[in-house]
């Protein structure tokens, strides 16, 4: 199956612009790739959400801004239990975003203006309200219906155990109680997530079938590639008895064993979605997000399977030289052992913004912060956007691909004081109010400061803004030479010519708390995390984090690129 190629970009004003060929096959090598997350992007028609006619009239604005693909978060029909990680249909719009015609219409667009698109498929869970899930309840146990979820009997005389110890990532059990359509109590069924997101059974072939049929309705509609959510958790070892699952620890050196994550089993799922996207021309790309040790996310990101995975090293780093050399090495290490290449990314709908983690002093506990609605311990604002401006400037001039999170770019900083009643996150109710979770990064962006809701949409969004993101807006920031708009705009128009090639060269620390590595053609990049001057790498400056206040230094918490 092959389709007409899509148009390369138009010019950009850097003049170096090398373009991002619609039929490269390896454009997302090093591709900038935007993640919008559509309802808190622009809202269209004044319901409170963003939609994707909202998407569409921003693409102007991605491509001004330089980014080579977007990735949507989900915009399929859904309850929003979970900001839409609940899907009831995978292969249609939720029509409070739109249609499959505005779907389409936000495609061509991109592509007119050379920008890949990029969705997000959510594979191990469904919303509880997918008519397989209903269908599932109203069946008996051990039916088909049932088998295309995880039901299981209880434990205990009246079956009112949950039938193991399995937890939910949002906190409680992983179990969820049914009632049949008597009113007893039935059978249970797994979600890893909120009860409104069954787990999936992926041991039964129509579930891996369904999901090739989704993944080709979305290609055949122009889709370049795919986030793959959760991607480490669809095999599980549903056995009887079902053991017990290992402690949740990112750094656990997981080894194929436990019942539920990073089983060896995944890898033939995704050898199955890479025969997929190799029906087409060029051959779709996917993205893991796999919250697996860096020598396991290696193995979802082989040629062979998904591509590429979500290396979140450095989004979980302390700001600090050594630590991110570290990982700077790993992971280009393990990208090259694997055929693919790295990704590197500092924000998501799932984090605190980077700017806020960076204005903690060290050693703070970030969800702690939150709790205290921003307050203990005091940021430091100025540095935090200091510092996410340098970290940024680094991770642009790495090989690889840079995820950025829709409004980074304006140095948006989290809302940690949303009102208890505003929050949305599952994970508010499910911790019993002991963990705020995920809102606050996701509040709707000012475009405008002269229009309603900083511009989102004509009605009130549904989180509030705060005051202070009318310093932060797009009119605000556009054209502001010393702007954080601006200096993103800057870094990517020139990071094309700089991703020539996945070369990195380590030069001399310049100083105790920095770092400086050279690319091809005489770019160097140099960072200095400490905050005392350094020397500054030499050759003439293409683009600094922040001010360069005297020749020959590179003042504290800053980045530069230089070409000789
Ligand atoms: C990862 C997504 O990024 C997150 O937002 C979601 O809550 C979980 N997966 C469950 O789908």
């Amino acid at each position: 199956m092959s389709e007409p190629a899509t148009p390369g970009p138009t010019a950009r004003d850097d003049g170096e612009l090398i373009a991002i060929d619609g039929t490269d096959p390896d454009w997302w090598r090093q591709a900038v790739v935007y993640q919008v997350y559509p309802r808190s992007f622009a809202d269209s028609n004044g319901d409170g959400l963003g939609d994707i006619a909202g998407v569409t009239s921003r693409v102007p604005y991605l491509q001004r801004l330089g980014v080579d693909a977007i990735w949507l978060s989900p915009f399929y029909p859904s309850a929003l239990a979970d900001g839409g990680y609940d899907v009831a249909d995978y292969r249609n719009v939720d029509p409070r975003l739109g249609t499959l015609d505005d779907f389409d219409a936000m495609v061509a667009a991109a592509h007119d203006a050379g920008i890949k698109v990029i969705v997000d498929i959510v594979p191990n869970h469904s919303s509880n309200d997918h008519a397989w899930f209903r269908e599932a309840l109203a069946a008996e146990p051990g039916s088909a219906a049932r088998e295309r979820y995880v039901f299981r009997d209880g434990l205990g005389d009246d079956g009112q155990i949950p039938p193991s110890t399995w937890q939910s990532n949002f906190g409680g059990s992983a179990w969820t109680r049914t009632t049949d359509p008597d009113g007893t109590p039935g059978q249970w069924y797994l979600h890893l997530f909120a009860p409104e997101q069954p787990d999936f059974n992926w041991a039964n072939p129509e579930i891996r079938e369904d999901f090739h049929t989704t993944l080709r309705f979305w290609a055949d509609r122009g889709v370049d590639g795919f986030r793959v959510d959760v991607a480490h958790a669809l095999a599980k070892d549903l056995s009887e008895p079902l053991r017990d699952a290992n402690p949740k620890d990112f750094d656990l050196p997981l080894d194929g064993s436990d019942p539920l994550y990073d089983r060896d089993e995944v890898h033939e799922i995704f050898s199955g979605w890479r025969r997929v996207f190799d029906e087409y021309d060029p051959p779709r790309t996917a993205v893991a997000e796999a919250w697996v040790p860096s020598a396991r996310v290696a193995l979802y990101a082989r040629p062979t399977e998904l591509g590429q995975a979500f290396n979140f090293d450095l989004l979980r780093a302390d700001f600090d030289a050594g630590t991110f050399s570290r990982i700077i090495d790993d992971n280009l290490r393990l990208a090259a052992e694997s055929g693919a290449s790295s990704t590197w990314v500092l924000s998501n709908h799932d984090v605190i913004r980077h700017a806020s983690r960076y204005a903690l002093p060290a050693g703070a506990d970030e969800e702690d912060w939150l709790m205290s609605g921003g307050t203990r311990p005091a940021a430091d604002e100025t540095r935090g956007l200091r510092r996410a401006r340098a970290a940024t400037l680094l991770l642009l001039a790495l090989p690889g691909s840079a995820y950025l999170y829709q409004g980074e770019e304006l140095g948006l900083r989290e809302v940690a004081d949303l009102r208890e009643g505003d929050l949305q996150d599952p994970v508010w109710v499910r911790s019993a109010h002991t963990r705020k979770g995920r809102d606050g990064c996701r509040v709707p962006l000012p475009w405008d400061t002269s229009t309603p809701a900083f511009g989102f949409g004509p009605a009130a969004p549904h989180l509030p803004q705060p005051a202070w993101f009318a310093d932060l807006a797009v009119s605000v920031q556009d054209g502001a030479p010393d702007s954080t708009l601006e200096l993103y705009r800057a870094a990517l128009g020139a990071r094309h010519a700089l991703q020539q090639g996945e070369d990195l060269r380590w030069l001399d620390a310049p100083g105790p708390d920095a770092i400086a590595f050279a690319r091809h053609d005489g770019w160097v990049c140099a960072m200095n995390f400490g905050t005392d001057p350094v020397p500054a790498p030499a050759g003439s400056v293409v683009v600094a984090s922040g001010p360069l206040t005297a020749a020959g230094v590179l003042p504290g918490e800053t980045t530069v690129w230089v070409r000789s």
